[in-house]
């Protein structure tokens, strides 16, 4: 019996995956602009970093995680998102001590959840993160936005939406938490259990509950906006400010309280827009985290950042039919006629490959026609031909695959001519 892929992962095969690269790529080249520098953290990691970090009470460390014991006894658990570990890292190599201050940061790679898989929702996922250590200035939180929809935009996503909202210090969610728990406490009977645990605990999990979701209590709900103090106040103002600045239409919206703990302040998501993309329509989420390298034994230091995924970019990228074609082809097949001009053809291959060009020969001992074939197949931009008659002779016709164009060249200096042609 064949063995079958996990569910909720993929495999990404040659012909999808040059798009990965390309995405990979541009997130590079402005992580570079934006000097955001490339961290690199384990795929997994001690289990109490995600349920002090990310919060006991959330879906994630609640349902979603795959925990496991290791040889030692250890529980370790696969990370189901990028945050927690960078800036355990930075606690854990003191980078508050850096001279280079803020310290911004990238990553790239799998995250793991424990989700019931659908469009969109893998149980393995790529993340793509920024995150922006050391700063309380409202206009790098407008950076970190910015950096994200230029992204997409480059990419060339148009049907996009950024929503913005704040959860405010500590004493503005403290008069929210306690506003929440006297809305919900008289009727929390109706609501789910997990909910009811949430009460106390974290009333804030309950506006994030899929259970309850349309329960009318939700509506009603007190709007985190109206318990924001005058500081939260005028620091989600400034970001709005520059977001305004920077020409980026946002909309404000208080129901959004992500799902992880460690946010306050200003919190966003990306959201596409695009007819048809299916039901889960964000793409990227992210926002301030001021107090979460103080609960992983730092010092108290100010956070700002986002991840997105990129099979939802991917997914995005599809919904709105952007052309994402992108097999460019290489620059030189060489067919081969003979034993002998076969055999050469190992070496030419070879320096035009050190010359800097994408070459490929035949492997297949297919018959000329067959080799031209591959040729087309591989989108070459020129085919060079060599018999058995021409190797003795000294020479390669080299044909060009655009135009017809066909041309013979002394042998030995194939690679020099091969070279001109391309300035
Ligand atoms: P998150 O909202 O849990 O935030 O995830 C961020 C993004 O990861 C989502 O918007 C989505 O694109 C992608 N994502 C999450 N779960 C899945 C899944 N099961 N399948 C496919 N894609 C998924 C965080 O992870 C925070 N660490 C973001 C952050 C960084 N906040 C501050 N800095």
């Amino acid at each position: 019996m064949s063995i079958s892929i996990p569910r909720g992962t993929q495999d990404i095969l040659p012909g999808d995956v040059e798009l990965w690269q390309q995405i990979e790529q541009k997130a590079r080249e402005l992580c570079e602009k934006y000097q955001y520098q490339e961290i690199r953290t384990p795929i997994f990691e001690h289990t109490e970093l995600f349920s002090r970090g990310v919060g006991d009470t959330t879906d994630i460390v609640q349902k979603e995680m795959y925990t496991f014991e290791d040889r030692g006894s250890r529980s370790l658990t696969l990370r189901p998102e990028g945050t927690a570990p960078v800036v355990r890292s930075f606690v854990e190599k003191k980078m508050f001590g850096y001279a280079k201050q803020p310290v911004k940061l990238y990553y790239m790679g799998p995250m793991f959840r424990y989700e019931r898989p659908q469009a969109g929702r893998f149980r393995q996922f790529v993340q793509f993160g920024v995150e922006a250590l050391g700063s309380n200035d409202p206009a790098i939180d407008a950076e970190v936005i910015s950096l994200v929809m230029n992204l997409y935009k480059e990419m060339g996503l148009k049907k996009l939406k950024l929503i913005i909202n704040s959860l405010g210090d500590k004493e503005s969610r403290q008069a929210h938490r306690d506003a929440l728990i006297q809305h919900f406490q008289p009727r929390i009977g109706e609501f789910c259990s997990d909910c009811q645990k949430r009460l106390e605990k974290n009333p804030l999990r309950i506006l994030d509950c899929k259970v309850d979701r349309d329960h009318e209590l939700m509506e009603s709900a007190p709007s985190i906006l109206d318990y924001l103090n005058e500081e939260s106040k005028v620091y989600f103002e400034k970001v709005q400010k520059y977001l305004m600045m920077l020409e980026i239409p946002f909309e404000v919206d208080s129901n959004l309280v992500r799902g992880l703990d460690y946010y306050n302040h200003t919190t966003f998501e990306v959201m596409s827009d695009a007819e048809g993309f299916g039901a889960i329509t964000t793409l990227c989420g992210g926002g301030r985290y001021n107090g979460l390298a103080e609960e992983l034994g730092g010092p108290e230091t100010p956070g700002i950042g986002f991840a997105l995924s990129i099979e939802r970019f991917i997914a995005a990228l599809k919904a709105e039919g952007v052309d994402t074609n992108i097999n460019e082809g290489i620059d030189c097949y060489l067919a081969a006629l003979g034993e002998e001009a076969k055999d050469y053809t190992v070496g030419l291959l070879q320096k035009l490959r050190l010359a800097g060009f994408s070459a490929e020969r035949d492997y297949l001992d297919r018959k000329f026609k067959g080799q031209f074939k591959a040729a087309d197949r591989l989108n070459a931009r020129y085919v060079a031909i060599l018999g058995d008659d021409e190797l003795k002779n000294n020479i390669i016709n080299v044909k060009n695959m655009e135009t017809g164009e066909q041309v013979e060249v002394a042998l030995d200096s194939f690679i020099e001519y091969f070279q001109e042609l391309q300035q």
